[in-house]
């Protein structure tokens, strides 16, 4: 069991708003003081670039970058380093991985992807398959959010060899459905196609083994899990991480180029990238990792799932309130206020000081499936408590037209 008092101690952002029920974290976390430490020691004490310099400190910060490498491939149990790109968040890994696909694909190839989707993995989906002529196909989702495994294996049927990519998040973050990926992996496989992960709102909250899931390519934030913003994750088998097209090209990831326009690459993971990297942000990812693995990813995940329970048994004592998502299991709840707009009740829960996520989240096209647009979200961490929950919903119970009104006079 979590000690969350003292866990609560290692994050400046509590020790500043004491009062503060934070319940925003599918969007982003707080960090703890070893992660900020590790921003302050690169910029205070070794502040020089990588892979550039002929100095010690150079080559002590490029041996510390490698490390953070090293460090993200073991958290997810990559095979090797190499494996690891770094980016600036799961939408930048996201798009690298679409457009560095593309040249790979043909006229009539189809994208499966499904409308729970965040915007980062269907936009640069929706432009490849424009450029390049491809179809894309939706796979139909239960109520709570889950890809039916038959409906999935109904599509693979219908377009056969022509499936070339199958794209979806481990766990929406509307919803919090959590995917069965090691099922969907052997299917997706079976005809060929390669299965893309967005992870960027499950690695933060369970053990993530990438081998184990057989995923292809992943993609995650490291704001999300207690690290910097401006760092993510790319991770790719390492063969077809190869054969991906860099996005970006320039100084760090050529080993040579001339007038011609002859262009040698570094190898991989070096060529994808390209510019002076996100030094501080690779190293505080690292400590966040580092910080997530001491307290143990599973036991995150228990905490979570019981802190969502407790939640869900709670809201639903409350007439006033609907859930959207009373059986998923990761630490997101859905829900809505009897005729009131998310938005209002979003501010309502502020005056409280409860930060939640109103809107749609941008899964812009999952209203399909839950019948509105616009939910409020709250979204838990392991370092949230029972007395969150209760103060939480003790304000939902006071969400209704006249009180949400009331604020704005
Ligand atoms: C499921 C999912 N995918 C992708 C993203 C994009 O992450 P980022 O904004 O860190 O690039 C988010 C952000 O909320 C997300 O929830």
């Amino acid at each position: 069991m979590l000690d969350v008092n003292e866990i609560k101690k290692d994050f400046p952002m509590f020790r500043k708003h004491q009062n503060m029920i934070y319940l925003d974290n599918s969007a982003t976390t707080f960090k703890p003081d070893a992660v900020i430490s590790a921003l302050n020691r690169y910029y205070e004490e070794a502040s020089v670039n990588i892979e550039r310099g002929d100095y010690l400190l150079s080559h002590e910060v490029s041996n510390d970058y490698e490390d953070a490498r090293l460090s993200i491939a073991k958290f997810i149990n990559a095979k090797r380093k190499e494996e690891i790109v770094f980016t600036s968040g799961a939408t930048d890994s996201l798009n690298m991985i679409a457009y560095g696909l593309m040249d790979q694909l043909q006229e009539g190839d189809v994208i499966l992807l499904n409308y729970a989707e965040h915007a980062s993995n269907i936009l640069c989906w929706f432009d490849v398959a424009r450029k390049k002529k491809c179809q894309i196909a939706y796979i139909e989702l239960t109520m709570d959010g889950e890809v039916c495994l038959d409906k999935l294996k109904a599509k693979l049927d219908e377009y056969g060899s022509r499936v070339k990519i199958v794209s979806m998040a481990y766990v929406s973050n509307v919803l919090g459905f959590k995917q069965d990926i090691t099922k969907i992996a052997a299917m997706v496989h079976e005809y060929q196609a390669l299965l893309v992960v967005d992870g960027a709102q499950s690695v933060p909250h369970m053990k993530t083994d990438v081998q184990l899931l057989d995923i292809d390519f992943l993609a995650f934030s490291g704001h999300k899990m207690c690290g910097p913003t401006g760092i993510g994750v790319l991770y790719g088998k390492f063969d077809l991480l190869d054969r991906l097209k860099p996005l970006r090209y320039g100084g760090g990831a050529n080993a040579r180029f001339d007038i011609e326009g002859n262009v040698l690459l570094q190898t991989t993971p070096h060529k994808f990238e390209a510019g002076t990297p996100n030094i501080a942000g690779a190293l505080g990812l690292a400590a966040a990792v580092r910080y997530l693995s001491d307290i143990g990813m599973d036991n995150i995940e228990e905490y979570e799932k019981e802190l969502k329970k407790y939640m869900v048994e709670k809201l639903q004592e409350l007439p006033n309130i609907k859930i959207y998502n009373p059986h998923t299991t990761s630490g997101i709840v859905a829900f809505n206020a009897d005729g009131v707009f998310a938005q209002d009740a979003g501010s309502y829960l502020n005056t409280r000081n409860i930060c939640v996520r109103s809107g749609n989240h941008c899964a812009k096209i999952l209203h399909n499936l839950i019948g509105t647009d616009q939910t409020c979200r709250a979204s838990l961490y392991f370092y949230n408590t029972k007395a969150d929950i209760d103060a939480f919903v003790n304000a939902c119970a006071e969400l209704n037209i006249e009180n949400c009104i009331n604020i704005f006079f």
